[in-house]
């Protein structure tokens, strides 16, 4: 019967759609500014959320601007000297957020002190979505079976009201 299909095709629609608030998000350090100098980055963190599982891509001028991580001490005076990562290749670093916690990043070619640094609080990833698809598939699946049911009812009376016709 051709309900089926469709009846399938719903149920893996609202399966999308119920995964799709636990997609990483990738997050452009400073936005449409990207990792340079001259950027308030405590403002544009203060405008994100981070959480375990997203991404950080820092997008740079190549062979200008380099990524490294520091911890809260280095940060507070731009000293990359002890990175805890340090990043200079091509022209992005993508970075995971694989834990919680504060995480510190400056540019270590003196341009730290021209604001290029930034921190990110990471907070746990975000709880799955209640299972609130499970009722409404059900009751999508309710209102197909009655309309099969009607549909199957009308074909019988149909059925029925023919021969008398004849
Ligand atoms: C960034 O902007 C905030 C206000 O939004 C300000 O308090 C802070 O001092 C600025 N930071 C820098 C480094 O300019
Ligand atoms: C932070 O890193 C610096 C080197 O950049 C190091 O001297 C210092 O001990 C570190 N501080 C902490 C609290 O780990
Ligand atoms: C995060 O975890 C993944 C897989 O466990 C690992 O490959 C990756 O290097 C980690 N990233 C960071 C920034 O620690």
């Amino acid at each position: 019967m051709a309900t089926s299909p469709r009846l399938l095709l719903v149920v893996l629609l609202l399966f999308a759609s119920a995964a799709a608030p636990t997609v990483a998000v990738r997050l452009v350090v400073g936005g449409s500014k990207r990792w340079a100098p001259n950027v308030n980055y405590t403002d544009w963190a203060d405008g994100h959320e981070f959480h375990v599982g997203d991404w950080l891509e820092f997008d740079y001028e190549k062979d200008r601007y380099d990524v490294v991580q520091v911890n809260e001490t280095a940060y507070a005076t731009c000293d990359g000297s002890s990175p805890i990562l340090s990043y200079s290749r091509g022209r992005n670093f993508v970075f995971r957020l694989n834990t919680t916690g504060r995480l510190y990043f400056i540019c270590s070619r003196g341009y730290c002190w021209n604001g290029m640094k930034v921190s990110v609080l990471v907070q746990p990833a975000p709880p799955p979505p209640p299972p609130a698809m499970a009722p409404s598939s059900r009751a999508s699946r309710a209102r197909a079976a009655a309309g099969v049911w009607r549909w199957a009812a009308i074909t019988v009376l149909v059925g029925a009201a023919v021969p008398l016709r004849v």
